[in-house]
């Protein structure tokens, strides 16, 4: 990778804010912001001893700012990254063995999640007793509920199952 890059890039070789990990997982170029959500869908707040990084609107050239979340010895499901790429939706999951990144791929955003997330809509009948899976159809700029048609745009993180 070219040095001009790295200068201008916050996570780059001058000017490292978050020291490099050995295995698991780093989830880079999440939306300045978004750190913190990133963390609440794959569960995690570091009270079960979990090690992690953060960075939080760092500068970046991809991105104006960006975050960056570092979780030791942890990959992550099919699941976990189809809901993070509804919140962060340039991030790179990146899976480092032995500090080198042995696995690197842009999230995807699917057209559809189905059972992570739960409709707002109190009348809905994915929200009452019934026993039906909450179904999301996946907008460029939110999400659908396939049942009641209720969008979504700003507040995905909050209406994650966990
Ligand atoms: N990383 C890390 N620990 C390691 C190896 C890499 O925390 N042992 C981090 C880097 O700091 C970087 C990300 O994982 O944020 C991806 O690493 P790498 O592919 O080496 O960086 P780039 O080539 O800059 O990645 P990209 O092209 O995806 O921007
Ligand atoms: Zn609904």
């Amino acid at each position: 990778m070219s040095n001009d890059r790295d200068r201008h890039d916050g996570d780059g070789d001058h000017e490292l804010r978050v020291s490099k990990i050995r295995d698991g997982t780093v989830i880079d170029h999440v939306r300045g912001g978004q750190a913190l959500n990133v963390l609440a869908i794959l569960g995690i707040d570091g009270s079960e001893g979990e090690e992690l990084s953060i960075g939080v609107n760092v500068p970046s050239d991809r991105l104006a700012r960006k975050d960056i979340v570092k979780v030791e010895d942890r990959e992550l499901s099919q699941d976990e990254v189809d809901v993070l790429s509804l919140i962060a939706p340039d991030a790179t999951i990146n899976i480092v063995r032995d500090y080198d990144v042995v696995e690197k791929h842009r999230v995807e955003r699917p057209d559809v999640v189905e059972g992570v997330l739960s409709c707002p809509n109190p009348g809905c009948i994915t929200t009452g007793n019934e026993p039906v899976t909450s179904r999301f159809t996946v907008l460029e700029d939110g999400v659908r509920c396939s049942y009641c048609e209720t969008i979504v745009r700003d507040e995905i993180a909050s209406l994650i199952d966990t």
